[in-house]
């Protein structure tokens, strides 16, 4: 006990505080140089919580000086946040840091980080060293907090950094943040993954489960919101073993309840919910709440009972079924959301029946269905009965369809219902349109001004267009 347990680290922040002030120096040289404010790049892959780590990388980058861009060919620093949970992942990296290459030939001062889950592997920095020299930084999630540090590093040097930390019980809390929404944050709850689940590289490359301590999280959310947040979504691989390992233990439950009494906060969701801890606690606060959201994800990656056992996942289907039972019964009009994966080894097409047959038992609003991808020094790379492509490819395209079917019916039943939805932004194919998300999770589209983003409005789901409305807003 106590090793993970969070600790604000005061002095390291203190001395990160320091290397800010130098980089600024440094950014401030490059701005003469340049003749113009030098450009930053965040380029994000993978899940929310990389997407909040490159929140706090930007929040250091324009607190140095950069500006920021979405544009890598007009950026004169490129970072990517890389994830590693499958092969695709990291091929999209391989692919880009080719093609920054060749911006960097027409621009040398151009300076190229790499961070994140992809970078805690040492196959991965073996490749790096040897094929893509041109890389000026590399550290991974570990050691993110000491971004400021790494950049005065390299600033000061003209060969590859690399520094990747094995493990941390570190939790630097404070440092800058640059929001990608006024309205609606991520918070990190807790770090890590102790599952194991046999598939998965995850617990390898973002380390031992730790969970922050309550009232740095609550007094994070009530700067957020004085700050304009009306929504958080609280971060973890498993949010539902929450505060075990703290010095004085506290389940997810409580902080949620902790979390509803702050004022001005509207709305809370929360990712991603093991089904082996989710409590009867948890489903009573969500019940009772007024301000967490209607929609549960809740990964069941599988059906089959003995594909379940080989993934460690330590629940049946029996199980999982009678969990999604006991929360249908609670809450009627909860949205639920899954992740699913096939063509795990050994799995043949009568055990991808038994996964379609969940999600018709079930019926997802919308799953996330993804082909298995060997990940090395995980327990399932070593087994046997790898399955063959196109046996997986089969078995996915019929899953996929149940999937959509099921959703697309979900998605209906809301059909000229008035519902509550937080205005996020402009359409993206019509100008004219604002688009906003239901407590559910569901987008619709609908005619109102700019100025409503961040607010809530009352909703009528008009038209259904299979996993989207458009509407119009109710006085
Ligand atoms: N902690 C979360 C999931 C994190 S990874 C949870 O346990 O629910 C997100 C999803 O990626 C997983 O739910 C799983 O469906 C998928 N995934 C993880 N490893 C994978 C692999 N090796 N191949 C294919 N999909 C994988
Ligand atoms: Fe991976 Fe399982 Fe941990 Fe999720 S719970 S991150 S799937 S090991
Ligand atoms: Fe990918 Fe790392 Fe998230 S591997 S899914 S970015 S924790």
């Amino acid at each position: 006990m106590g090793r993970y347990a969070s600790r604000n680290d005061e002095q390291e922040l203190a001395l990160q505080q320091e290397y800010m002030k130098k980089a600024v120096s440094y950014v401030a040289d490059l701005k003469q140089q340049l003749g113009r404010q030098p450009l930053c790049c965040v380029t994000t892959f993978g899940c929310q919580m990389n997407a909040r780590d490159s929140e706090k990388l930007l929040g250091i980058l324009t607190q140095i000086g950069y500006g920021a861009t979405d544009e890598e060919s007009e950026a004169d620093f490129v970072i990517y946040n890389t994830c590693t949970v499958r092969d695709n992942a990291n091929q999209r990296v391989y692919g880009r840091l080719g093609f920054l290459n060749s911006i960097k030939r027409s621009r040398p001062h151009l300076k190229i980080a790499l961070c994140g889950c992809m970078m805690q592997e040492q196959t991965v920095i073996d490749k790096i060293r040897k094929s893509y020299r041109f890389v000026d930084l590399i550290f991974g999630t570990h050691n993110l907090f000491k971004f400021a540090q790494l950049l005065v590093t390299m600033f000061e040097n003209q060969e590859m950094i690399v520094d990747i930390w094995q493990e941390t019980d570190q939790i630097v809390e404070e440092l800058p943040v640059s929001r990608k929404y006024s309205y609606k944050s991520g918070i990190n709850i807790m770090f890590g993954c102790n599952n194991f689940c046999s598939y998965c590289i995850v617990p390898y490359v973002r380390g031992r489960e730790r969970s922050r301590d309550p009232k740095e999280i609550l007094q994070e959310i009530e700067r957020l919101v004085a700050d304009g947040v009306v929504e958080v979504m609280l971060l973890g691989q498993n949010v539902n073993s929450y505060g075990k390992n703290l010095d004085n233990p506290i389940t997810f439950a409580q902080l949620l309840r902790e979390v509803e009494q702050i004022e001005g906060l509207k709305r809370i969701r929360f990712m991603t919910s093991h089904p082996k801890d989710l409590s009867d606690e948890l489903i009573d606060v969500m019940k009772q709440s007024k301000k967490i959201c209607r929609h549960l994800h809740l990964p069941v990656q599988a059906g089959s009972d003995r594909i379940l056992q080989a993934m460690n996942r330590r629940y049946t289907k029996e199980q999982y079924l009678a969990l999604v039972d006991k929360i249908k019964t609670a809450m009627p009009d909860i949205a639920l959301t899954t992740d699913i994966i096939v063509g795990f080894p050994g799995e043949t097409p009568a055990d991808v029946e038994e996964t379609i047959d969940v999600v018709r038992k079930v019926q997802y609003d919308n799953a996330f269905t993804f082909i298995y991808s060997r990940r090395t020094g995980t327990p399932a790379a070593a087994m046997e009965d790898q399955v063959p492509e196109t046996v997986v490819r089969e078995g996915f395209d019929k899953l996929l369809k149940v999937v959509q079917d099921t959703a697309k019916e979900r998605a209906a039943l809301l059909q000229g219902k008035v519902m509550e939805a937080l205005v996020e932004e402009v359409n993206e194919q019509d100008a004219s349109l604002m688009t906003g998300r239901l407590s559910n999770n569901m987008l619709v589209h609908f005619p109102a001004s700019e100025s409503l983003i961040g607010r809530l409005v009352q909703v009528s789901l008009d038209t259904c267009h299979g996993f989207y409305y458009t509407g119009h807003v109710v006085e």
